[in-house]
């Protein structure tokens, strides 16, 4: 099959072409670049051996993505292109809505065009709200709190109509809980701009020495060591997650949803002192007030997908934290210095 994968440039998107070609696909990738760097393609390229056609387009550019369409004969595309960072979502609200809803009715027009209406979508485990009782399961309402997590929910709602107006559509909805980690080479992994936000990323970026320690977002809530618990998942596990969601809903017609998670809830402590057994030595870290909109704990039942797609995670904390940590020491500036 020939993959169309938006945001391929990106984190989870990069390790999943990787795993698309590993598994047969052919793939091309749209990206604007707005949050990452082509030299991950280059990289995965070089893993592979295999060559990726690669589109410097903006989704919102309808006429330059129909230019992509035109050239490329895309079977299926995977939709990873957007804007994520939940803090600058509450801030800047229009810039999230048009970008990543209305990239995606942009995106939507042009496959419906096309005759290409298969495709997997990247939501998130924040759609489920503040509400759910932990774990989560599809059938579950959902409700996010954060402009950010209303895309996400504003697309999910789009694509479910779209199903259900045109049998023709074969969707898959994937709600991802925490992803984390590196490909296993320590080429390709999470480049983030700027001051992290993310748990994983800032511990890395403690560990290489570009930050003086970590602030651990609330030691008071109700779990068993005081911190919030979340379900970590390794980025390869995720990725494998795709090409089975891809495969399953190009064969299958209509609108899937799934969990893509492991079940497990960790601590922040957890996840540190794995990053600590990695890097060989403690790391400085500090508790500080838990963080505004944070949960407790959440984590996802993963059942459907292991019925469904015979997935489920294969990687531990630790395999996640020592592969993030290569990475890390590997190219402690990122792509960057590329
Ligand atoms: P990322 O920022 O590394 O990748 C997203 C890519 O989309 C970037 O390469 C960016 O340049 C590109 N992009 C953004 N807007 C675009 C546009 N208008 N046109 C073309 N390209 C555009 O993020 P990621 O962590 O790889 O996340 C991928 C997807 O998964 C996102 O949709 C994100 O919301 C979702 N997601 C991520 C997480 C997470 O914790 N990383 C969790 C749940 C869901
Ligand atoms: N945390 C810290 N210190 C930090 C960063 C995070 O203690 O410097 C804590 C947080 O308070 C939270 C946990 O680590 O308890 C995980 O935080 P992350 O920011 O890594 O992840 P979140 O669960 O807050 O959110 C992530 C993505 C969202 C996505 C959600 C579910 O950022 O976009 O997972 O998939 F919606």
């Amino acid at each position: 099959m020939k993959v169309l994968v938006t945001g391929g440039t990106g984190y989870i998107g990069s390790h999943t072409v990787l795993c698309l070609l590993e598994a047969g696909h052919q793939v091309a990738v749209v990206d604007n670049l707005i949050n990452s760097s082509a030299e991950s393609l280059r990289r995965v390229q070089e893993l592979t051996g295999q060559d990726i056609s690669f589109h410097h387009v903006d989704l919102l550019d309808e006429a330059a993505l129909t230019g992509v369409f035109a050239t490329e004969e895309v079977d299926a595309v995977i939709h990873f292109a957007g804007l994520k960072a939940v803090g600058e979502s509450v801030q800047k609200p229009l810039q999230y809505y048009h970008n990543n809803v209305s990239g995606t009715i942009s995106l939507l027009r042009v496959m419906d065009a096309f005759d290409v209406r298969t495709i997997v979508f990247s939501s998130s485990a924040t759609v489920y709200g503040e509400k759910n009782p932990v774990p989560y399961i599809e059938k579950m309402d959902i409700g996010a709190n954060n402009p950010y997590g209303r895309t996400k929910e504003q697309v999910e709602d789009i694509l479910s109509d779209i199903g259900a107006a045109d049998d023709r559509w074969h969707v898959a909805l994937l709600r991802y809980f925490n992803p984390v980690g590196a490909h296993e080479s320590g080429r390709i992994g999470e480049d983030p701009l700027g001051i992290p936000n993310n748990l994983v990323p800032f511990i890395a970026q403690v560990a290489v020495g570009r930050r003086d320690k970590l602030m651990v977002f609330g030691g008071d809530y109700d779990t068993p060591d005081g911190t919030a618990l979340r379900d970590y998942i390794h980025v390869m596990d995720l990725s494998e997650g795709h090409v089975a969601a891809v495969d399953y809903v190009a064969a299958t017609a209509g609108v899937h949803r799934w969990n893509l998670g492991s079940g497990i809830g960790s601590s922040v402590f957890d996840v540190l002192h794995a990053f600590e057994r990695a890097v060989g030595h403690p790391l400085p870290y500090e508790v500080a007030p838990r963080r505004a909109g944070d949960l407790p704990g959440f984590w996802a039942d993963p059942s459907a997908a292991l019925a469904d797609l015979s997935w489920s995670t294969t990687k531990t904390l630790d395999q996640m934290c020592e592969d993030h940590w290569r990475w890390q020491k590997n190219n402690p500036n990122g792509y960057a210095a590329s």
